[in-house]
């Protein structure tokens, strides 16, 4: 049956509109006024916000890390971003050195496929790069649509690789029209200091942090920079953390450097003092790069409105705190990194974003979803509000105030990092392809109804403007 949304303000990254909308077999058929209503599910959005879906650039879900697996599968982590009015998920597909590509990918077919309730892709990390594995990348591409590859430079004896495997991913990526991607913080070093902080008997939360010092992910950000600019490739930093790393950023964007960068919520409204909380609740706090002195916020956020970062992933990697934190008892380098984040990522990012002046209406919508979109090949059909794109659209109501907490989070994970934290806005009603998945704030989707995205080629979607990397305003 066709919907028509009435009554609503349409907001994409750049426009902002009253008219209805016309949806029919998954796709937005028309946007206008008058529509014959007949045969229509009327959806009134009056007084409401007409957001495109948000899409999260960065999950992990039910991923083995750190000794145990995260704890909110493709079920619950989906469930949680749609409630928080996330429509398209790309999720990080580890892969095994010697297995082939194709395995990695399989097993997380098997993971999603009957349990997402939204739509979702993979990311897929390159953990050494041979001729094997150069020979499986077309494939890769062709076959599964993925076009963006991972390469981790920390986590040392575990995700860990070398210079010169990022170097030839960045040389591959260019010739075959994929965005290379790095968790950038300097793993050698950290191996090194961490080492030594347990030798002296420093085993408190803390020390993740005072062991991962912003210089490291600065150089490391600097360093995946300038070997992009060697390899005249195209680099995605992911969840940047603190000034240093935003610097490099910068630098190499003014320097016409294809690279862009993702920060999380976490990193704009969480500190480093939070890993010194009593009994261990620091551990809840333990995210790689670690959370920054506070001062570091205002340039995160003021690097979101100057479009020196330009996206906001969750990096969710949920664990509970009991049973799964507290592995790192005793030592630190044993707690699982990674927290629960997706359901609240687009309200964090309205309420601390929009609702408080740091950025527009039409900078929350790109940073949220649209660029998103383009940089992953998802653009058009997914990250805006527009004839012939899929109908994924959150109904947003800018006035109503919650109070974030575990007790009513979807999450599965035990504890939100979050709690206790007011929020201004709150998706009402979120469709995946034309269908509700949350309905009135009900969960009325079902599992196994999302599918599986092919993703374009990098660039593909990009404009002009945005692929020509721009200069920093000087204002
Ligand atoms: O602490 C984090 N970020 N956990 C997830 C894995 C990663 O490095 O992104
Ligand atoms: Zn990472
Ligand atoms: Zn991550
Ligand atoms: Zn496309």
């Amino acid at each position: 049956m066709k919907k028509i949304i009435q009554n609503g303000t349409i907001v994409t990254a750049a426009d902002m509109y009253k008219a209805d909308i016309l949806i029919e077999n998954e796709k937005i058929i028309s946007i206008g006024n008058g529509f014959d209503t007949s045969d229509a599910e009327i959806i009134d959005a009056a007084g409401k916000y007409i957001f495109p879906g948000g899409i999260d650039p960065h999950t992990h879900l039910e991923m083995p890390f750190g000794g145990t697996v995260s704890k909110d599968d493709f079920e619950t982590g989906t469930v949680a971003a749609a409630f928080g009015g996330t429509t398209t998920l790309i999720d990080f597909c580890l892969t095994n050195k010697g297995e082939p590509l194709q395995n990695a990918i399989d097993t997380w077919h098997a993971k999603s496929k009957e349990k997402a309730v939204i739509d979702y892709s993979f990311h897929l990390m390159i953990g050494e790069i041979n001729q094997e594995v150069l020979n499986q990348l077309p494939e890769v591409i062709e076959k599964e649509g993925i076009t963006s590859f991972k390469v981790f430079m920390a986590y040392k004896n575990v995700f860990q690789a070398d210079d010169e495997t990022l170097f030839r991913t960045l040389v591959a990526a260019k010739e075959l029209g994929a965005l290379v991607m790095v968790h950038a913080e300097n793993g050698d070093v950290i191996e090194y200091l961490t080492e030594k902080a347990l030798a002296e008997g420093n085993t408190d939360p803390i020390y993740h942090a005072l062991t991962r010092p912003p210089e490291l992910e600065g150089e490391a950000t600097g360093r995946a920079a300038k070997l992009t600019g060697l390899a005249d490739s195209q680099l995605y930093v992911v969840h940047v953390s603190c000034s240093e790393a935003v610097k490099q950023i910068a630098e190499a964007r003014s320097k016409g450097l294809n690279v862009w960068g993702e920060t999380c919520p976490q990193y704009l409204v969480l500190d480093q003092t939070y890993l010194e909380r009593p009994n261990f609740e620091g551990a809840k706090y333990v995210w790689s790069p670690p959370l920054r002195e506070k001062w570091n916020q205002e340039v995160l956020w003021n690097a979101l409105k100057s479009g020196e970062l330009q996206t906001l992933g969750s990096d969710q990697c949920s664990f509970d705190f009991k049973g799964q934190k507290d592995l790192g008892k005793g030592d630190f380098t044993k707690i699982p990194n990674g927290g629960p984040i997706i359901e609240d990522r687009v309200s964090i990012l309205f309420s601390e974003g929009v609702d408080k002046g740091r950025i527009t209406l039409n900078q929350f919508v790109d940073i949220m979803s649209t660029r998103s979109a383009k940089l992953f090949g998802l653009y058009p059909q997914k990250g805006t509000i527009a004839a012939g794109s899929d109908a994924d659209i959150v109904i947003f109501d800018p006035d109503v105030e919650r109070v974030i907490s575990a007790e009513k989070h979807h999450m599965a994970a035990d504890y939100n990092p979050f709690e206790g934290m007011k929020v201004k806005g709150e998706p009402v009603s979120v469709l995946s392809r034309g269908e509700f998945v949350i309905k009135d704030k009900q969960f009325v989707g079902k599992l196994g109804k999302g599918k599986y995205v092919k993703r374009a080629r990098y660039g593909k979607h990009l404009s002009r403007e945005e692929s020509e990397v721009l200069q920093p305003s000087k204002s």
